[in-house]
């Protein structure tokens, strides 16, 4: 029996060998220290969901409304509005389908009419005191109308204006395609495309005192297939005459600007004053410059590594309000390496590369060198004010300046990250990043960015990039993974409220909510507490808490930067251990001579490197167990092939992290011989078949068959393993069926067990739970041998009492 255990467990090990062994005791730098599911999530209540209405979709656009503590969100023919507080709770909605007319003009013009011919909501800002403004495709007929919400939370209005308004260059028309828009003193600002074919990409400005403006039609100089990810407004100086409205987008590259096709990330400017040019370039900007945002590592052979598909940006404000450090996604364009990047630029850079020289070529079949020439005055990109342009409004630039601001849209430099390369790359993945906000958390040593990333599998990563010893060496921590939806789905919108400490996701399936951080998550010691690094979060005296910076408490210890719990926590170490916390787990483990057994040893963080020591009883010196033909060790613990006499002994499982070490578990393993086992088997069969047999556990070797059995059958490990070759063999269903069978008659053995009891019956403990168990081996025993005949046994083994 133990033989055929045995080999079953060697087809595991062949497999085992060849994919943990290797990557189990690599560095983990890269791996999450904290992985918490979407169940685990739920269950933990750090999570909270609206699961989406059965006709509507694409929960995308977010805007947060702090003040009146909402969030109102834009899908698929509907308009929501959550409470900050809990998105589940009370949200009021209103539906906003396009007219049956349209939705038929629409499928007449060759369109998907369950899936394009809808109103997918696109814009959504605030416009004054009492209403926001609000645009959608309307089934490829893009409309836009006001949205009242009213003054003060207490107000509680949420209604449509049943005015609809022309959302041409507002709104897109096709709902696969993005728009980026910002609405900013009665004027809406928006990168979108503005007509049905979705070919005619422009900047608008719509709406307000001034006649619409657009960029130049059809040059593929100025935009070329553009997709806008986000708008946003930063002045120059303290003159508000110099604001400067600044987009994000990707592009393709400009002809001539590279080989074969490629994608651009770019920065794109404008000022907020543009009246568009007087005799060229009418109500068009005269203004816009776009400049290439580089994100990419260097490559071992020499050639770099691009992250061009521009996701995401996140402004980061600092002290100075002309100065956010702006954070941006990047994924790679190659279909073949998937890859995803945030880097960080600085609006420095930016404004000295579009002080810097225009892109200029002299014709189709030129290279696009740096403009040599003399450039215009006032030079072309700069603000009508008395700052620094010395002019009154664009109408009045010389006829040069507008045309070489026409023909010169694009800077020649490229703008490169902070300290020249990215501060995440993600390789090695399945996932892609799509969404990033950034929050600044005040800590005992220091203040930190906290970063919050969603991937297009529907999870969050929150990352901390702490300064190594300066700036210009930045380590990133990867402080949690966590799952926000029921199913993978693109996460495709992100807001975070620093007055709720909470974080809203948006995807086609729903709206999620979770808080900023779980510090009790990361266990009660301190020096658990100190190993996450998690800015939030602070040993408090007793438990892992949230790091308020004001209140001052003597027993707070925390230490982001080193994550150093010997220096934090040294003092500490027998209260742990008076608490119980952290606590060593101790047991024992009986194993099959010749067969195999799995020491399950998993850390709670996932950067933790375990290892192995033995010993042959306590007083013997600890020796560490290497890996060889018989001891494997993986990620899940330690596996033990064909199982000596001589492995008996003391196992201990040890876990470093951060140069912090600590025990995790001992097991003290017997090894008995098979013969032994057999006998017991055998002896139990007869003693199930033949009924009530009181004397079976008095003698002293049946005392001690009953704890092997014990061990054996319940031994959590045979689990895990069990789970972990059904991920290899990728037979989960059919085992499940069988998992849930094996739970199911032990929960009928313990009813029956109840019922004896309740009966009166004297003792039957001891031999009903033998039989049980005797029944879930013989079940181990015909599940490893793979036969059909269980069912009908078990239900009979139980039954036969
Ligand atoms: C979608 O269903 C909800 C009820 O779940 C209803 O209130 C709403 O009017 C429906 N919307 C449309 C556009 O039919
Ligand atoms: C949110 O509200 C729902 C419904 O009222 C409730 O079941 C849930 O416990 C609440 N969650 C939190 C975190 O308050
Ligand atoms: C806000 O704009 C709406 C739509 O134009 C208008 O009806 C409303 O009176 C305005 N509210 C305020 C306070 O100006
Ligand atoms: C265990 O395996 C060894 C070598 O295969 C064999 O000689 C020995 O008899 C086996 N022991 C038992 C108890 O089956």
């Amino acid at each position: 029996m133990g033989c055929l255990w045995g080999s079953f467990m060697l087809l595991c090990v062949v497999i085992l060998l060849g994919m943990e062994e290797s990557r189990a005791q690599q560095t983990k730098n890269n791996v999450p220290r904290l992985k918490l599911s979407y169940k685990e999530m739920l269950a933990s209540n750090n999570l909270v969901t609206f699961d989406g209405l059965a006709n509507s979709s694409a929960y995308h656009t977010f805007l947060l409304d702090e003040e009146k503590g909402r969030l109102v969100v834009g899908a698929k023919d509907h308009i929501f509005s959550f409470n900050l507080l809990n998105i589940s709770k009370d949200y009021a909605q209103i539906s906003w389908p396009a007219s049956p007319t349209r939705r038929d003009e629409c499928k007449w013009a060759g369109k998907d009419l369950s899936r394009e011919c809808s109103n997918f909501i696109k814009v959504l800002q605030p416009f004054n005191q009492t209403h926001l403004y609000v645009c959608g495709t309307g089934a490829f007929h893009p409309v836009c109308s006001y949205l009242e919400v009213g003054k003060k939370p207490e107000d509680s209005v949420f209604r449509l204006e049943p005015h609809v308004e022309n959302g041409r260059g507002k709104s897109p028309y096709d709902p696969k395609l993005l728009t980026a828009s910002m609405l900013i003193d009665g004027e809406l600002y928006a990168g979108t495309s503005a007509d049905f074919m979705g070919r005619d990409f422009a900047i608008f400005r719509t709406l307000g005192k001034h006649h619409p403006i657009r960029t130049e039609q059809h040059d593929s100089r100025w935009l070329n297939d553009p997709r806008f990810v986000g708008v946003h407004l930063i002045p120059e100086s303290d003159n508000p005459e110099d604001d400067k409205i600044y987009l994000f987008f990707r592009e393709n590259a400009m002809d001539g600007e590279h080989v074969g096709k490629a994608t651009h990330a770019r920065i794109g400017q404008l000022c907020k004053n543009d009246l568009g040019g007087h005799r060229s370039l009418v109500n068009k900007w005269t203004t816009f410059l776009k400049a290439r945002l580089i994100c990419s590592v260097p490559g071992s052979n020499g050639i770099d590594t691009h992250f061009d598909e521009l996701q995401d940006v996140f402004l980061m404000s600092t002290k100075d309000p002309k100065s956010p450090v702006i954070y941006a996604v990047f994924t790679t364009s190659s279909n073949i390496f998937k890859g995803s990047a945030v880097c960080m630029y600085s609006m420095t850079d930016i404004r000295r590369v579009f002080l810097g020289p225009y892109a200029h070529r002299d014709g189709p079949n030129y290279q696009w060198v740096p403009f040599q020439g003399r450039v215009p005055y006032p030079r072309p990109g700069t603000c009508p004010s008395k700052t620094f342009g010395g002019f009154d409004t664009t109408k009045d630039l010389p006829d040069e300046v507008v045309t070489f601001a026409r023909s010169h849209p694009a800077m020649f430099n490229p703008v490169y990250p902070i300290n020249n390369r990215p501060i995440i790359v993600k390789t090695d993945v399945d996932y892609q990043f799509t969404q990033i906000v950034v929050d600044k958390v005040e800590a005992e040593d220091g203040q930190y960015d906290v970063m919050f990333i969603g991937t297009d599998i529907g999870t969050i990563l929150k990352v901390v990039s702490i300064p190594r010893g300066s700036w210009h060496d930045l380590e990133e921590v990867l402080l949690e993974e966590m799952t926000v939806f029921r199913e993978p789905t693109a996460i495709k919108a992100m807001e975070l409220s620093t007055k709720q400490q909470q974080l809203y996701l948006g995807s086609d399936i729903g709206v999620s909510q979770m808080p900023l951080h779980r510090c009790e998550v990361y266990g009660k010691a301190c020096a658990e507490c100190c190993l996450a690094r998690d800015p939030y979060c602070a040993w408090d005296g007793t438990e892992c808490s949230r790091y308020f910076p004001m209140a001052k408490r003597r027993t707070r210890r925390q230490d982001i930067r080193n994550g150093d719990p010997l220096t934090q926590c040294s003092d500490l170490q027998h209260h742990d251990e008076l608490n119980g916390q952290m606590t060593l787990l101790d047991k024992t483990v009986y194993g099959v001579e010749n067969s195999s057994t799995f020491l399950e040893c998993n850390p709670k963080s996932q950067r933790a490197l375990t290892y192995w020591q033995y010993q042959r009883s306590f007083d013997d010196h600890k020796q560490e167990i290497r890996s060889d033909e018989r001891f494997i060790r993986t990620e899940q613990g330690l596996l033990i092939r064909t199982l000596h006499k001589k492995d008996s002994g003391i196992y201990l499982c040890q876990a470093v992290e951060h140069g912090f070490m600590q025990t995790l578990l001992k097991v003290t393993l017997e090894v008995i011989d098979t013969n032994r086992l057999e006998e017991l088997l055998h002896h139990d069969e007869e003693a199930a078949a033949s009924a009530p047999a009181q004397d079976l556990p008095s003698t002293p070797s049946h005392k001690l068959w009953y704890r092997d059995f014990l061990s054996l059958v319940n031994h959590p490990t045979l689990n895990s393993v069990d789970e972990f070759c059904e991920q290899v063999w990728k037979r989960e269903r059919k085992h499940r069926k069988q998992k849930a069978h094996l739970v199911q008659q032990v929960q009928i053995h313990q009813q029956q067990q109840q019922q004896q009891q309740q009966k009166g019956v004297v003792n039957p403990h001891t031999h009903m739970h033998a039989q049980g168990l005797a029944a879930k081996w013989k079940h181990l025993q015909e599940r490893q041998k793979g036969r059909n005949r269980r069912t009908h046994e078990l239900e009979r083994a139980p039954r036969s009492v």
